[in-house]
């Protein structure tokens, strides 16, 4: 039997690396895993177990009714104040202000949603940023387009056109508020 004894080492080999799958697997593998499927079933809890952070348009509604109310009325009443603003808890907790919420002026903003593109459907209004802001004489063709030249004309909670030409003086002065967050 001299011609099969190399055959004994390679089975020989295959078999420690069962076994140290098998044992290493106990190590390796989270004792959930597979209770109640191809997860680890301790993430439930752990995910249930993470602090709340939206509370959606209505819980702002509770202390901005005004603000509420303008939306509401108008074509940004179906997007939440949160997609704007910031998450609830980073600004109110049980019915008290702790601390301010974030406010974004920028132009990247509102580019997230109507800078024109072809992919978003046809119904979404849409502009090309330098495009309208050229025609309504905001900037000239050379000129960056200034941080906070959106808000200057529109009122982000009723989006309504009713300002038909440009604001006096700069625009990027009117919003030197500090800007992004
Ligand atoms: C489309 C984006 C957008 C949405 C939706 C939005 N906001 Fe705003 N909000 C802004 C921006 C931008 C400003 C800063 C406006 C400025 O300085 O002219 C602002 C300003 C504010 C202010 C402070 C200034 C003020 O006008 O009194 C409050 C309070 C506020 N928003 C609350 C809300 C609430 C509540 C909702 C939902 C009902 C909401 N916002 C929805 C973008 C948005
Ligand atoms: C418990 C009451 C309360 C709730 C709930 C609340 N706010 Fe406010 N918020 C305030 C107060 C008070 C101020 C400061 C005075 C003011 O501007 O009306 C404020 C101010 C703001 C401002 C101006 C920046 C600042 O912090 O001063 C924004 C923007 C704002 N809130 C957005 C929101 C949004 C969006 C929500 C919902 C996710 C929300 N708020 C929920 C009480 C609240
Ligand atoms: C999360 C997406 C989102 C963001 C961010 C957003 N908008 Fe809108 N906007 C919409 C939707 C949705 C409509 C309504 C589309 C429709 O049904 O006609 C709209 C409508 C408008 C209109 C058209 C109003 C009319 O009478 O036709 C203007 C102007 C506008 N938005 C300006 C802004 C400005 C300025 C900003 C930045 C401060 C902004 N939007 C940010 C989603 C957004
Ligand atoms: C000088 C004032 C002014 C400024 C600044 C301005 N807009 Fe406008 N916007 C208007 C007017 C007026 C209209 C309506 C006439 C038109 O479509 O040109 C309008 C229309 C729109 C529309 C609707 C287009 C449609 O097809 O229904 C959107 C979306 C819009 N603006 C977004 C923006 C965004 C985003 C910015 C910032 C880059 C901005 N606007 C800056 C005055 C302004």
């Amino acid at each position: 039997m001299e011609h099969t004894k190399h055959l004994w080492r390679v089975l020989f080999i295959l078999l420690l690396v069962a076994v140290a799958v098998v044992v290493g697997r106990h190590f390796v593998i989270p004792p959930s895993f597979g209770l109640q499927g191809f997860y680890r079933y301790d993430s439930l809890a752990e995910y249930a177990a993470k602090p709340v952070m939206h509370g959606g348009s209505a819980s702002c509604a509770a202390c901005h009714q005004d603000i509420a109310q303008q939306r509401e009325q108008g074509k940004h009443q179906t997007v939440s104040c949160e997609v704007c603003h910031a998450p609830l808890a980073l600004h109110a907790k049980e019915g008290a202000k702790t601390a301010d919420m974030p406010l974004n002026r920028s132009v990247g903003l509102c580019a997230y949603c109507h800078q024109a593109l072809k992919a978003r459907p046809a119904t979404m209004p849409q502009i090309d940023l330098r495009e309208h802001l050229t025609k309504l004489e905001v900037i000239t063709a050379k000129d960056d387009i200034p941080e906070g030249a959106c808000v200057t004309c529109h009122d982000v909670h009723n989006p309504a056109m009713e300002q038909e030409s440009p604001p006096e003086g700069n625009v990027s002065d009117a919003n030197a508020v500090p800007a992004t967050q």
